[in-house]
């Protein structure tokens, strides 16, 4: 896998120095409330630990996870991955977390959805990329509509937070839509 660059950003592959970071993070709950459907749970450093070991060990071509590092001083702010890449349809998932918080609404996040794009459609020739946000997450809509996504559907209350369920929005865009942005 190589590395990708941004203008103001490098995202390549983890290594363990990203284990601190990447433990706080999953034991965030505000982040774990936009990113996962699964109730909040601590998670201990060893656990963090064997993900992090599995995830740099794989050789799973259907999935590419990579850290985010600031390229003016490779500071670890967050992490992305391209899920469920299939090169017979040619489609994938794209998730994305900024999960150093002082680094929000700064542009990191349509710096790296950009890339990702550039990267699936230019290098993996794939067709579609997709993504899922939860409906509680304006600012996640936010970068993935004016990125170029449209909105296609809704799993309707398919989340269940903070005692309501809320609708998964799915978001997609194609090959043609991104070439002709
Ligand atoms: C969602 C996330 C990746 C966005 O990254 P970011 O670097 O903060 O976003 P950017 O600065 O690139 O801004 C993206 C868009 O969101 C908008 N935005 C920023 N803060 C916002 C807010 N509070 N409400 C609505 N829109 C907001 C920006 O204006 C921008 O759109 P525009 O350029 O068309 O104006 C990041 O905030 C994050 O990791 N959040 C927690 C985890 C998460 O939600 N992950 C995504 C799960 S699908």
């Amino acid at each position: 896998m190589k590395i990708l660059t941004t203008e103001r950003l490098i995202l390549k592959p983890h290594t363990m120095d990203n284990l601190n970071k990447m433990n706080e993070w999953e034991n965030d709950p505000e982040l774990i409330y936009f990113n996962d459907d699964d109730p909040f749970t601590y998670v201990p450093p060893d656990l963090t630990q064997r993900y992090l070991d599995r995830v740099i060990n794989s050789n799973d071509s259907r999935i590419i996870r990579l850290a985010i590092h600031k390229a003016c001083d490779d500071a670890l702010i967050g992490f992305c991955s391209l899920a469920e890449l299939d090169y017979y349809n040619l489609d994938c998932k794209l998730g994305i977390t900024i999960g150093d918080k002082t680094e929000w609404g700064k542009g990191y996040g349509k710096e790296v959805v950009g890339e990702l794009l550039r990267y699936c459609f230019e290098e993996l020739h794939l067709n579609r990329v997709e993504a899922e946000v939860f409906s509680f997450n304006p600012r996640s809509q936010k970068l993935f509509s004016s990125m170029g996504f449209t909105l296609e559907g809704r799993r309707r209350e398919s989340v269940f937070k903070k005692g309501e369920f809320a609708d998964d929005l799915i978001f997609g865009i194609l090959r043609r839509e991104w070439e002709s942005l």
